[in-house]
């Protein structure tokens, strides 16, 4: 008999596959073990255009890996978290193991219960602007073993994010091969597992995705709406693989406790994925580490639709 029973392992998919992953492609695969569940980078859906390095795909994984450990300790196990555990496999990114039983904290029960109702927001925030609170909340989840953050703040740091966004929008729109790719990954809703519902890419504002038809920003209204907003820059102190999956592991933390705070968020990689303006980023803010990701914070009023994910058979396999 497996140490896991059908419906925790249910569950775990569940946690797992609601993770928030670059385009939508959800580049993970669960393997299952006594007392152990091994998390595989997988390849099928490539985005080279995109994500040269596997950066973006491995952010992904450490989001996942997050949802997975919430998961084990909502099953009543404390966990350990092995970073890649086999150097014959250097896709095995990780290995949660559950130790011994346990009762979870409040607040690992909230960002559990927080996973299904997390969701891309890439369209303007309406109302107030965070409390200090929320803010000192999202700050405190965004820290963690080797990542940081930096809020951007004041106008000219606003100014500085704008312009590089600018730059990022003209590269891609004419990045015909970048483009063609992100177009595969359009979806409409309907059978498709993987992808972005066209209906919520939010086209030609700060938190969308750039389109070739999209309209550059101008820099006037990019600055104000940054200066607007709750904005910080993900970083790790060092650019190996195990700090991405650390950065995507503190962003999906922070995603949660925003979303149990009733806020809205959205990531941003894409304008980093340029090399000057990743490079421009570190310098023109002064960063101490490696950025990865823009992340920004706000209220919306509707939660949008959740996008379509893998089934079960696709995701979880046996050892
Ligand atoms: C590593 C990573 C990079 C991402 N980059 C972007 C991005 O540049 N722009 C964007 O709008 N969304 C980005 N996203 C959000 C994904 O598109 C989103 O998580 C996915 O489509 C699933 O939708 P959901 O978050 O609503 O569940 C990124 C997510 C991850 C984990």
């Amino acid at each position: 008999m497996s140490f896991w029973a059908p419906g925790e392992v249910r569950l775990m998919f569940q946690a797992v596959t609601q993770a928030p992953s670059v385009h939508n492609i959800q580049p993970w695969v669960l393997e299952l073990h006594e007392r152990s569940v091994q998390v595989f980078e997988r390849w099928d859906d490539a985005i080279p255009r995109h994500d040269p390095k596997d950066r973006d795909r491995l952010i992904s994984c450490g989001a996942a890996v997050t949802n997975l450990e919430l998961a084990v300790r909502h099953l009543g196990w404390e966990t350990t978290t092995t970073p890649f555990p086999d150097h014959g496999h250097p896709d095995l990114v990780a290995s949660v193991t559950a130790v011994r039983p346990y009762v979870p904290t409040s607040s690992e029960r909230d960002l559990y219960r927080a996973i299904p109702y997390r969701r891309s927001h890439r369209f303007g925030f309406d109302g107030d602007p965070l409390s200090e609170d929320e803010i000192r909340a999202v700050k405190h989840a965004l820290v963690g073993e080797r990542v940081s953050y930096h809020r951007v703040t004041g106008r000219e740091e606003a100014e500085t994010v704008a312009a590089l966004t600018q730059h990022a929008v003209q590269v891609l729109r004419h990045d015909h091969r970048y483009l063609r790719e992100l177009q595969a990954l359009t979806v409409d809703r309907g059978k498709v597992r993987l992808g972005i519902p066209a209906d919520r890419i939010g086209h030609g504002l700060f938190g969308g995705l750039v389109h070739s038809g999209d309209p550059a920003p101008d820099h006037e209204t990019l600055t104000s709406l940054i200066t607007k907003e709750c904005v910080f820059v993900v970083e790790t102190i060092d650019d190996t693989r195990w700090d991405h999956v650390l950065a995507g592991q503190a962003i999906q933390r922070a995603w949660l406790t925003a979303t149990r705070l009733g806020l809205a968020a959205s990531l941003i990689t894409q304008s980093l994925q340029v090399p000057e303006v990743r490079a421009g980023l570190g310098e023109k803010l002064q960063l101490p580490g490696f950025p990865h990701a823009l992340m920004r914070f706000g209220r919306a009023t509707r939660v949008p639709k959740p996008s379509p994910r893998r089934t079960f058979v696709d995701v979880v396999r046996q050892s």
